[in-house]
Protein backbone atom coordinates (compact mmCIF):
# COMPACT_ATOMS: atom_id res chain seq x y z
CA UNK A 1 0.00 0.00 0.00
CA UNK A 2 1.04 3.33 -0.89
CA UNK A 3 2.57 5.52 2.29
CA UNK A 4 1.98 9.24 2.33
CA UNK A 5 4.52 11.22 5.01
CA UNK A 6 3.12 13.93 7.06
CA UNK A 7 5.37 16.45 9.22
CA UNK A 8 3.12 18.03 11.81
CA UNK A 9 4.28 21.51 13.13
CA UNK A 10 2.61 22.59 16.29
CA UNK A 11 0.55 19.77 18.72
CA UNK A 12 -1.55 21.45 21.40
CA UNK A 13 -5.54 21.19 21.38
CA UNK A 14 -5.89 20.88 17.44
CA UNK A 15 -2.40 18.90 16.21
CA UNK A 16 -3.34 16.09 19.27
CA UNK A 17 -6.86 16.04 17.99
CA UNK A 18 -5.29 15.63 14.79
CA UNK A 19 -2.31 12.36 15.87
CA UNK A 20 -5.49 11.21 18.07
CA UNK A 21 -8.34 10.49 14.52
CA UNK A 22 -5.19 9.39 12.15
CA UNK A 23 -4.69 6.67 15.18
CA UNK A 24 -8.31 5.68 15.58
CA UNK A 25 -9.05 6.31 12.36
CA UNK A 26 -6.49 4.39 10.74
CA UNK A 27 -8.25 1.97 9.27
CA UNK A 28 -11.22 3.72 8.19
CA UNK A 29 -8.52 6.63 6.36
CA UNK A 30 -7.12 3.29 4.35
CA UNK A 31 -10.42 1.97 3.34
CA UNK A 32 -11.29 5.05 1.44
CA UNK A 33 -7.70 6.54 0.01
CA UNK A 34 -6.16 3.04 -0.89
CA UNK A 35 -2.96 4.87 1.18
CA UNK A 36 -1.56 5.02 4.26
CA UNK A 37 -0.77 8.55 5.79
CA UNK A 38 1.59 8.03 8.04
CA UNK A 39 2.72 10.99 10.83
CA UNK A 40 6.54 11.10 10.53
CA UNK A 41 7.39 13.59 12.65
CA UNK A 42 5.47 15.96 15.55
CA UNK A 43 7.73 19.16 15.87
CA UNK A 44 6.89 20.98 18.98
CA UNK A 45 8.31 23.19 21.42
CA UNK A 46 8.87 20.77 24.22
CA UNK A 47 8.79 17.47 22.93
CA UNK A 48 9.18 16.48 27.18
CA UNK A 49 6.09 17.54 27.69
CA UNK A 50 2.80 15.17 28.22
CA UNK A 51 0.29 15.68 25.75
CA UNK A 52 -1.44 12.63 26.61
CA UNK A 53 -0.93 11.35 23.37
CA UNK A 54 1.11 7.65 22.35
CA UNK A 55 3.66 8.56 19.64
CA UNK A 56 6.54 5.88 18.00
CA UNK A 57 10.01 7.15 19.34
CA UNK A 58 11.79 9.74 17.43
CA UNK A 59 8.46 11.10 16.17
CA UNK A 60 8.35 14.06 18.81
CA UNK A 61 11.04 16.62 17.94
CA UNK A 62 11.67 20.09 18.66
CA UNK A 63 13.65 20.39 15.24
CA UNK A 64 11.71 22.19 13.28
CA UNK A 65 13.68 22.80 10.14
CA UNK A 66 14.09 19.07 9.90
CA UNK A 67 11.26 18.12 9.20
CA UNK A 68 10.67 21.19 6.88
CA UNK A 69 13.70 19.71 5.02
CA UNK A 70 13.01 16.18 5.67
CA UNK A 71 12.21 14.96 1.70
CA UNK A 72 10.32 11.82 2.74
CA UNK A 73 7.78 14.16 4.03
CA UNK A 74 4.92 15.51 1.23
CA UNK A 75 2.56 17.23 3.76
CA UNK A 76 3.51 19.83 6.45
CA UNK A 77 0.76 20.54 8.99
CA UNK A 78 0.67 24.16 10.67
CA UNK A 79 -1.23 23.61 13.75
CA UNK A 80 1.02 26.64 15.86
CA UNK A 81 -0.99 29.90 15.49
CA UNK A 82 -0.01 32.88 15.12
CA UNK A 83 1.83 34.98 12.82
CA UNK A 84 5.88 33.88 13.60
CA UNK A 85 7.17 31.46 13.89
CA UNK A 86 4.27 30.18 11.42
CA UNK A 87 4.34 32.41 8.65
CA UNK A 88 8.52 31.52 7.67
CA UNK A 89 7.30 27.88 8.35
CA UNK A 90 4.85 27.64 5.60
CA UNK A 91 6.86 29.10 3.17
CA UNK A 92 9.76 27.58 4.00
CA UNK A 93 7.62 24.20 3.34
CA UNK A 94 6.29 26.16 -0.06
CA UNK A 95 9.64 26.42 -1.23
CA UNK A 96 10.40 22.78 -0.43
CA UNK A 97 7.78 21.64 -2.58
CA UNK A 98 5.56 20.50 0.15
CA UNK A 99 2.02 20.68 0.00
CA UNK A 100 0.31 22.50 3.34
CA UNK A 101 -2.32 22.04 5.48
CA UNK A 102 -3.24 24.73 8.25
CA UNK A 103 -6.17 25.95 10.31
CA UNK A 104 -4.63 29.32 10.82
CA UNK A 105 -6.87 31.72 10.29
CA UNK A 106 -4.45 35.31 11.84
CA UNK A 107 -2.15 33.85 9.36
CA UNK A 108 -4.36 33.77 6.13
CA UNK A 109 -6.09 36.73 7.36
CA UNK A 110 -3.01 38.69 6.67
CA UNK A 111 -0.92 36.73 5.04
CA UNK A 112 -2.82 34.88 2.97
CA UNK A 113 -1.99 36.36 0.03
CA UNK A 114 1.93 35.95 -0.15
CA UNK A 115 1.50 32.05 1.17
CA UNK A 116 -1.25 31.53 -1.68
CA UNK A 117 0.44 32.95 -4.56
CA UNK A 118 3.86 31.17 -3.15
CA UNK A 119 2.01 27.59 -3.32
CA UNK A 120 0.70 28.66 -6.96
CA UNK A 121 4.31 29.04 -7.86
CA UNK A 122 6.18 25.66 -6.77
CA UNK A 123 2.58 24.28 -7.91
CA UNK A 124 1.48 22.85 -4.38
CA UNK A 125 -1.35 22.89 -2.29
CA UNK A 126 -2.03 25.05 0.91
CA UNK A 127 -5.77 23.93 2.06
CA UNK A 128 -7.28 25.69 5.44
CA UNK A 129 -10.96 24.07 5.87
CA UNK A 130 -10.37 24.29 9.63
CA UNK A 131 -9.50 27.80 9.75
CA UNK A 132 -13.22 28.67 9.52
CA UNK A 133 -15.73 27.46 11.79
CA UNK A 134 -13.66 24.18 12.57
CA UNK A 135 -15.52 20.92 12.13
CA UNK A 136 -18.09 22.92 9.52
CA UNK A 137 -17.10 22.22 5.80
CA UNK A 138 -18.14 25.72 4.70
CA UNK A 139 -14.62 26.53 2.70
CA UNK A 140 -14.75 23.05 0.87
CA UNK A 141 -18.62 24.12 -0.09
CA UNK A 142 -17.86 27.54 -1.38
CA UNK A 143 -14.86 26.39 -3.46
CA UNK A 144 -16.85 22.93 -4.90
CA UNK A 145 -20.44 22.23 -4.70
CA UNK A 146 -21.50 26.11 -4.75
CA UNK A 147 -18.58 26.79 -6.91
CA UNK A 148 -21.11 27.88 -10.05
CA UNK A 149 -22.77 30.89 -8.06
CA UNK A 150 -22.05 34.56 -8.17
CA UNK A 151 -22.57 35.05 -3.85
CA UNK A 152 -24.07 38.18 -3.15
CA UNK A 153 -23.71 37.39 0.67
CA UNK A 154 -21.93 35.66 3.13
CA UNK A 155 -22.87 35.79 6.94
CA UNK A 156 -22.92 34.21 10.04
CA UNK A 157 -21.59 33.42 13.79
CA UNK A 158 -18.29 32.40 13.38
CA UNK A 159 -16.71 32.47 17.59
CA UNK A 160 -18.22 29.99 20.04
CA UNK A 161 -17.02 32.13 22.44
CA UNK A 162 -18.64 34.96 22.02
CA UNK A 163 -22.15 33.56 21.16
CA UNK A 164 -21.68 31.45 24.02
CA UNK A 165 -21.79 34.58 26.43
CA UNK A 166 -24.51 36.11 24.71
CA UNK A 167 -26.64 32.92 24.66
CA UNK A 168 -26.49 32.98 28.52
CA UNK A 169 -26.55 36.81 28.66
CA UNK A 170 -29.77 36.30 26.61
CA UNK A 171 -30.94 33.06 28.83
CA UNK A 172 -30.27 34.38 32.35
CA UNK A 173 -30.42 38.15 31.95
CA UNK A 174 -27.00 38.54 33.05
CA UNK A 175 -24.04 41.20 31.86
CA UNK A 176 -21.35 40.44 29.88
CA UNK A 177 -18.53 40.50 32.72
CA UNK A 178 -20.02 37.75 34.85
CA UNK A 179 -20.91 35.60 32.35
CA UNK A 180 -17.12 35.83 30.50
CA UNK A 181 -16.18 34.66 33.90
CA UNK A 182 -17.84 31.54 33.91
CA UNK A 183 -16.91 31.30 30.10
CA UNK A 184 -13.36 31.36 31.33
CA UNK A 185 -13.89 28.84 34.54
CA UNK A 186 -15.63 26.51 31.49
CA UNK A 187 -12.67 26.78 29.02
CA UNK A 188 -15.25 28.59 26.73
CA UNK A 189 -13.05 31.58 26.52
CA UNK A 190 -9.44 31.93 26.89
CA UNK A 191 -7.29 33.94 30.16
CA UNK A 192 -6.74 36.70 27.35
CA UNK A 193 -10.44 36.76 25.70
CA UNK A 194 -9.67 39.88 23.89
CA UNK A 195 -9.48 38.26 20.04
CA UNK A 196 -12.52 36.46 20.22
CA UNK A 197 -14.61 39.37 22.41
CA UNK A 198 -13.33 41.97 20.30
CA UNK A 199 -14.54 40.67 16.95
CA UNK A 200 -10.75 40.07 15.77
CA UNK A 201 -11.18 35.83 15.32
CA UNK A 202 -14.60 36.73 13.41
CA UNK A 203 -13.05 39.07 11.01
CA UNK A 204 -9.99 36.78 10.77
CA UNK A 205 -12.84 34.21 10.01
CA UNK A 206 -14.79 36.83 7.77
CA UNK A 207 -11.50 37.74 5.30
CA UNK A 208 -11.33 34.21 4.40
CA UNK A 209 -14.94 34.05 3.35
CA UNK A 210 -15.31 37.41 1.79
CA UNK A 211 -12.12 36.51 -0.15
CA UNK A 212 -13.60 32.37 -1.23
CA UNK A 213 -17.36 34.16 -1.93
CA UNK A 214 -16.09 36.84 -4.30
CA UNK A 215 -12.57 36.43 -5.52
CA UNK A 216 -10.85 39.50 -4.24
CA UNK A 217 -8.01 40.14 -1.44
CA UNK A 218 -9.88 40.90 1.56
CA UNK A 219 -7.34 41.82 4.79
CA UNK A 220 -8.14 41.59 8.13
CA UNK A 221 -7.25 45.36 8.18
CA UNK A 222 -9.88 46.17 5.86
CA UNK A 223 -12.60 44.98 7.94
CA UNK A 224 -15.00 46.96 10.17
CA UNK A 225 -15.02 45.29 13.67
CA UNK A 226 -16.52 45.80 16.96
CA UNK A 227 -16.97 43.10 20.02
CA UNK A 228 -19.46 42.38 22.41
CA UNK A 229 -18.10 43.60 25.65
CA UNK A 230 -19.75 46.57 25.58
CA UNK A 231 -23.46 44.93 25.19
CA UNK A 232 -25.27 45.28 28.66
CA UNK A 233 -27.71 43.01 30.04
CA UNK A 234 -30.47 45.84 29.23
CA UNK A 235 -29.91 46.26 25.66
CA UNK A 236 -30.38 42.25 25.74
CA UNK A 237 -33.19 43.02 27.85
CA UNK A 238 -34.78 45.35 24.76
CA UNK A 239 -34.22 43.27 22.30
CA UNK A 240 -36.02 41.02 23.62
CA UNK A 241 -39.17 43.63 24.05
CA UNK A 242 -38.46 44.84 20.12
CA UNK A 243 -38.48 40.92 18.93
CA UNK A 244 -34.98 40.96 18.85
CA UNK A 245 -32.17 38.64 19.34
CA UNK A 246 -28.21 40.49 20.00
CA UNK A 247 -25.36 38.07 18.03
CA UNK A 248 -21.58 38.98 17.09
CA UNK A 249 -22.28 38.74 12.93
CA UNK A 250 -20.19 38.67 10.49
CA UNK A 251 -21.34 40.38 7.26
CA UNK A 252 -19.83 40.45 3.74
CA UNK A 253 -22.25 41.31 0.71
CA UNK A 254 -22.18 42.75 -3.02
CA UNK A 255 -23.07 45.65 -3.57
CA UNK A 256 -22.67 46.47 -6.90
CA UNK A 257 -19.31 46.46 -7.55
CA UNK A 258 -18.57 46.89 -3.95
CA UNK A 259 -18.36 44.48 -0.93
CA UNK A 260 -20.00 45.27 2.70
CA UNK A 261 -17.10 43.80 5.14
CA UNK A 262 -17.82 44.06 9.18
CA UNK A 263 -18.10 42.51 12.04
CA UNK A 264 -20.11 43.76 15.11
CA UNK A 265 -22.89 42.98 17.31
CA UNK A 266 -26.26 43.18 16.05
CA UNK A 267 -30.03 42.70 16.62
CA UNK A 268 -31.59 39.92 14.34
CA UNK A 269 -35.04 39.03 13.72
CA UNK A 270 -35.93 36.35 17.09
CA UNK A 271 -37.59 34.34 13.85
CA UNK A 272 -34.43 34.45 11.69
CA UNK A 273 -32.50 30.71 12.01
CA UNK A 274 -29.72 33.02 13.37
CA UNK A 275 -31.41 34.09 16.51
CA UNK A 276 -31.34 30.19 17.34
CA UNK A 277 -28.10 29.22 17.12
CA UNK A 278 -27.18 29.05 20.49
CA UNK A 279 -24.33 28.55 22.49
CA UNK A 280 -20.80 27.63 21.30
CA UNK A 281 -22.10 26.85 17.81
CA UNK A 282 -21.31 28.53 14.63
CA UNK A 283 -23.61 28.95 11.67
CA UNK A 284 -22.54 30.30 8.03
CA UNK A 285 -25.10 31.94 5.58
CA UNK A 286 -24.57 32.20 1.81
CA UNK A 287 -26.84 33.48 -0.82
CA UNK A 288 -25.77 32.83 -4.08
CA UNK A 289 -27.52 33.41 -7.26
CA UNK A 290 -28.81 29.62 -8.56
CA UNK A 291 -28.47 28.01 -4.94
CA UNK A 292 -30.46 30.73 -3.27
CA UNK A 293 -29.63 30.49 0.75
CA UNK A 294 -28.10 28.05 2.19
CA UNK A 295 -27.00 27.47 6.13
CA UNK A 296 -23.94 25.64 7.18
CA UNK A 297 -24.58 25.22 11.17
CA UNK A 298 -22.10 23.08 13.72
CA UNK A 299 -19.32 23.19 16.02
CA UNK A 300 -17.06 25.92 14.76
CA UNK A 301 -13.74 24.90 17.33
CA UNK A 302 -12.65 22.44 19.75
CA UNK A 303 -10.01 19.30 19.56
CA UNK A 304 -12.21 16.77 17.35
CA UNK A 305 -14.32 18.71 14.86
CA UNK A 306 -11.51 20.95 13.72
CA UNK A 307 -9.03 17.42 13.78
CA UNK A 308 -11.74 16.07 11.44
CA UNK A 309 -11.05 19.22 8.76
CA UNK A 310 -7.34 19.08 8.96
CA UNK A 311 -7.66 15.05 8.34
CA UNK A 312 -10.81 16.11 5.48
CA UNK A 313 -7.84 18.00 3.90
CA UNK A 314 -4.96 15.94 4.14
CA UNK A 315 -7.35 13.21 2.11
CA UNK A 316 -8.22 15.59 -0.45
CA UNK A 317 -4.05 16.52 -0.83
CA UNK A 318 -3.31 12.97 -1.01
CA UNK A 319 -6.30 11.70 -3.30
CA UNK A 320 -4.62 14.70 -5.50
CA UNK A 321 -0.97 12.82 -4.68
CA UNK A 322 -2.68 9.56 -5.21
CA UNK A 323 -3.83 9.79 -8.86
CA UNK A 324 -1.18 12.62 -10.12
CA UNK A 325 -3.31 15.44 -10.28
CA UNK A 326 -1.30 18.18 -8.54
CA UNK A 327 -3.46 21.36 -7.73
CA UNK A 328 -6.64 21.13 -9.34
CA UNK A 329 -8.94 23.91 -7.48
CA UNK A 330 -7.32 27.23 -6.39
CA UNK A 331 -6.63 28.01 -2.84
CA UNK A 332 -9.12 31.21 -3.15
CA UNK A 333 -11.24 28.60 -5.90
CA UNK A 334 -11.01 31.45 -8.25
CA UNK A 335 -7.91 31.44 -11.23
CA UNK A 336 -5.18 33.49 -9.38
CA UNK A 337 -4.69 35.20 -12.45
CA UNK A 338 -8.11 36.33 -11.69
CA UNK A 339 -8.81 37.37 -8.26
CA UNK A 340 -9.20 41.15 -8.49
CA UNK A 341 -9.41 44.31 -6.05
CA UNK A 342 -13.02 45.11 -4.97
CA UNK A 343 -13.34 48.50 -2.75
CA UNK A 344 -14.64 48.02 0.69
CA UNK A 345 -17.91 50.03 1.32
CA UNK A 346 -16.88 52.56 3.62
CA UNK A 347 -18.94 51.60 7.20
CA UNK A 348 -20.09 55.48 6.94
CA UNK A 349 -22.63 54.20 4.08
CA UNK A 350 -23.88 51.15 5.36
CA UNK A 351 -27.53 51.65 5.69
CA UNK A 352 -30.20 49.63 8.72
CA UNK A 353 -32.18 50.27 11.24
CA UNK A 354 -30.48 51.72 14.58
CA UNK A 355 -31.75 51.10 17.54
CA UNK A 356 -30.59 53.61 20.03
CA UNK A 357 -30.32 53.82 23.70
CA UNK A 358 -29.66 56.71 25.47
CA UNK A 359 -29.45 57.97 29.25
CA UNK A 360 -31.71 60.68 29.83
CA UNK A 361 -32.84 62.78 33.12
CA UNK A 362 -36.60 62.53 32.79
CA UNK A 363 -37.79 65.64 32.28
CA UNK A 364 -40.82 67.26 29.35
CA UNK A 365 -39.21 67.88 26.18
CA UNK A 366 -36.04 65.61 25.93
CA UNK A 367 -37.77 63.49 23.55
CA UNK A 368 -38.15 65.88 21.07
CA UNK A 369 -35.13 67.19 21.41
CA UNK A 370 -33.07 63.95 20.20
CA UNK A 371 -35.97 63.25 17.51
CA UNK A 372 -35.06 66.91 16.19
CA UNK A 373 -31.60 65.93 15.74
CA UNK A 374 -32.38 62.88 14.13
CA UNK A 375 -34.85 64.66 12.14
CA UNK A 376 -32.51 67.34 11.12
CA UNK A 377 -30.08 64.35 9.92
CA UNK A 378 -32.93 62.89 7.68
CA UNK A 379 -33.80 59.88 10.22
CA UNK A 380 -37.17 59.12 11.07
CA UNK A 381 -38.19 57.59 13.97
CA UNK A 382 -40.31 53.86 13.97
CA UNK A 383 -40.79 53.41 17.62
CA UNK A 384 -39.36 54.68 20.86
CA UNK A 385 -39.47 53.11 24.13
CA UNK A 386 -39.05 55.23 27.43
CA UNK A 387 -38.94 53.57 31.33
CA UNK A 388 -40.57 56.37 33.24
CA UNK A 389 -38.72 56.31 36.93
CA UNK A 390 -39.39 59.26 39.15
CA UNK A 391 -36.98 61.60 41.06
CA UNK A 392 -34.84 63.06 38.74
CA UNK A 393 -32.98 60.08 38.31
CA UNK A 394 -31.37 58.89 34.79
CA UNK A 395 -33.79 56.70 32.73
CA UNK A 396 -33.59 54.38 29.52
CA UNK A 397 -34.93 56.52 26.53
CA UNK A 398 -34.83 53.54 23.39
CA UNK A 399 -35.43 54.30 19.91
CA UNK A 400 -35.72 52.69 16.72
CA UNK A 401 -34.82 54.40 13.71
CA UNK A 402 -36.42 53.34 10.30
CA UNK A 403 -33.65 52.55 7.65
CA UNK A 404 -30.68 55.36 8.09
CA UNK A 405 -27.41 55.64 6.66
CA UNK A 406 -24.86 55.24 9.70
CA UNK A 407 -22.92 58.28 9.04
CA UNK A 408 -25.90 60.67 9.33
CA UNK A 409 -26.95 58.42 12.72
CA UNK A 410 -22.83 59.62 13.72
CA UNK A 411 -23.65 62.72 13.13
CA UNK A 412 -26.87 62.85 15.10
CA UNK A 413 -25.78 61.37 18.17
CA UNK A 414 -22.87 63.87 18.22
CA UNK A 415 -25.28 66.91 17.86
CA UNK A 416 -27.65 64.99 20.84
CA UNK A 417 -23.84 64.86 22.72
CA UNK A 418 -23.38 68.56 22.87
CA UNK A 419 -26.94 69.10 23.92
CA UNK A 420 -25.80 67.83 27.38
CA UNK A 421 -28.81 66.18 27.67
CA UNK A 422 -27.51 62.29 28.48
CA UNK A 423 -25.76 60.75 30.85
CA UNK A 424 -23.89 58.69 28.87
CA UNK A 425 -22.59 57.68 25.71
CA UNK A 426 -25.79 56.48 23.99
CA UNK A 427 -25.45 52.55 22.73
CA UNK A 428 -25.74 52.08 19.05
CA UNK A 429 -26.89 48.77 17.62
CA UNK A 430 -27.48 48.32 14.11
CA UNK A 431 -30.76 45.77 13.38
CA UNK A 432 -30.23 43.42 10.20
CA UNK A 433 -33.70 43.01 9.61
CA UNK A 434 -33.03 41.99 6.21
CA UNK A 435 -30.05 39.26 6.15
N1 LIG B 1 -8.42 25.25 19.31
C1 LIG B 1 -9.40 25.28 18.42
O1 LIG B 1 -10.53 24.89 18.70
C2 LIG B 1 -9.13 25.77 17.03
C3 LIG B 1 -10.19 25.78 16.09
C4 LIG B 1 -9.94 26.20 14.78
C5 LIG B 1 -8.68 26.62 14.44
N2 LIG B 1 -7.69 26.64 15.39
C6 LIG B 1 -6.37 27.08 14.98
O2 LIG B 1 -5.48 25.97 15.06
C7 LIG B 1 -4.17 26.45 15.39
C8 LIG B 1 -3.66 25.71 16.62
O3 LIG B 1 -4.51 26.01 17.69
P1 LIG B 1 -4.42 25.20 19.08
O4 LIG B 1 -5.65 25.59 19.84
O5 LIG B 1 -4.16 23.78 18.84
O6 LIG B 1 -3.14 25.89 19.75
P2 LIG B 1 -2.31 25.40 21.04
O7 LIG B 1 -3.09 24.44 21.83
O8 LIG B 1 -1.81 26.64 21.70
O9 LIG B 1 -1.04 24.63 20.40
C9 LIG B 1 -0.02 25.30 19.74
C10 LIG B 1 1.15 24.35 19.47
O10 LIG B 1 2.14 25.09 18.75
C11 LIG B 1 3.40 25.03 19.45
N3 LIG B 1 3.97 26.38 19.43
C12 LIG B 1 3.44 27.50 19.97
N4 LIG B 1 4.24 28.55 19.74
C13 LIG B 1 5.30 28.08 19.06
C14 LIG B 1 6.46 28.69 18.52
N5 LIG B 1 6.72 29.99 18.70
N6 LIG B 1 7.33 27.89 17.86
C15 LIG B 1 7.08 26.58 17.71
N7 LIG B 1 5.97 25.96 18.18
C16 LIG B 1 5.10 26.71 18.85
C17 LIG B 1 3.10 24.61 20.87
O11 LIG B 1 4.20 23.86 21.33
P3 LIG B 1 4.31 23.34 22.87
O12 LIG B 1 3.15 22.39 23.03
O13 LIG B 1 5.59 22.65 22.98
O14 LIG B 1 4.15 24.56 23.71
C18 LIG B 1 1.82 23.77 20.70
O15 LIG B 1 2.16 22.44 20.47
C19 LIG B 1 -4.29 27.95 15.54
O16 LIG B 1 -3.97 28.58 14.33
C20 LIG B 1 -5.78 28.15 15.84
O17 LIG B 1 -6.24 29.42 15.46
C21 LIG B 1 -7.89 26.22 16.66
Amino acid sequence: MKEIKIGLLGCGIVGTGVVGLLQENAAILEEKLGAKLTLKSVAVRDPGKDRGIALAPGVITNDFQQVLTDPEISIIVELIGGYSPAREYVLKAIENGKHVVTANKALLALHGQELYEGAFRKRVEIRYEAAVAGGIPVLSAIKGNLAANRFASVLGILNGTCNYILTRMTGEGADFAPVLKIAQELGYAEADPTFDIEGIDTAHKLSILISLCFGTWVTFKDIHVEGISSITAQDIDFAGRLGYTIKLLAIGKRDGNRIEARVHPAMVSATDPLAGISGVYNAIRMTGNYVGTVMFYGRGAGREPTASAVVGDLMAIARNMLVGAGRRTAPLGFLDENIGAVPIKPMGETVCKHYLRFSVVDKPGILAKIAGALGENGISIKSAIQIAKSGGESVPLVIVTHEAREMAVKKALAMIAAMEITSENPTLLRIEDDL
